[in-house]
């Protein structure tokens, strides 16, 4: 259990977390490869592609539309706030896969959203980017360009933004401690940034009811759900900061 790796972790400095769907899933969002793994009788895994974008651009944005209604009305769980909590002890850059900005919403100030935004949109031609803030009134939406929006997102098969991609390398080259929260660590290249903080000695839990590819890499692994050992882990470090 947490309380374990205590010694291990309590002099960490610079804490990285690598998070995916499985810290959300307690805040009632599906996550991707379990059994929520449809929408509508699709596989959602076909339907966050860009083929899947322009042979049904509408029937994508409405699982789009359908996703973000779910996440507005979703709430940051125990394992996000615990994660918000830890900025009072340590220095804390989260790395998610996430794009349900959740973390944002519990409080975290540092969040690099690897695979995008729910909340964002950008034209499929031109350079335009905004931010949703409501409805659109038509589906798909267009630019004034003429051509269609799509979700400002990473989809299967698409690379990640240079710049964030090479910002996330060199956070999670430089901790000294990584955890990897809710992630089946499938998904390249988020999940070679364990390896890159493994390389620098840093310290790898796990926290994940279930194993992952990767599980064997990890120096701790923590077989529990993230809304209830994220606390645990939060409260080593406010006991060692009180103690110091
Ligand atoms: N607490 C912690 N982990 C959990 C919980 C929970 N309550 N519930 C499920 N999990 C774990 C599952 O065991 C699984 O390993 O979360 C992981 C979710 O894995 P995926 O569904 O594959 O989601 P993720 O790893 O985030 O997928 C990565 O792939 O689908 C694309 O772009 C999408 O960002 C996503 C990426």
């Amino acid at each position: 259990m947490v309380e374990d790796i205590r010694e291990r972790i309590c002099d960490s400095k610079r804490v990285v977390f690598v998070t995916g769907a499985g810290i959300s899933q307690e805040s009632g969002i599906p996550t991707f490869r379990g059994k929520d793994g449809l929408w509508r009788n699709h596989d959602v895994m076909k339907l966050a592609t860009i083929e899947a974008f322009y042979e049904n651009p509408r029937l994508v944005w409405e699982w789009y539309n359908q996703r973000r209604e779910n996440i507005f009305k979703a709430h940051p769980n125990a394992g996000h706030k615990a994660i918000a909590e830890l900025e009072k002890y340590v220095d804390v850059t989260i790395l998610t896969q996430n794009i349900d900005g959740l973390h944002q919403r519990a409080g975290n100030t540092k969040v690099l959203e690897l695979h995008g935004s729910i909340v964002k949109t950008k034209c499929s031609v031109c350079d335009f980017k905004d931010e949703i803030t409501e409805k659109f009134l038509e589906i798909p939406p267009r630019c004034a360009c003429g051509n269609i929006l799509r979700p400002d997102v990473v989809w299967f098969g698409e690379p990640l933004s240079e710049d964030i991609w090479n910002n996330a390398m060199s956070i999670a080259s430089q901790c000294d401690l990584l955890v990897v929260v809710g992630t089946s660590l499938v998904v390249s290249p988020a999940n070679r940034l364990p390896i890159y903080a493994k390389q620098n000695n840093a310290t790898l839990i796990e926290i994940n009811p279930n194993n992952t590819e990767m599980s064997s890499e990890m120096d701790a692994v923590i077989r529990n759900s993230s809304a209830t050992a994220l606390p645990e882990l939060a409260a080593i470090f406010r006991n060692n900061t009180i103690e110091n």
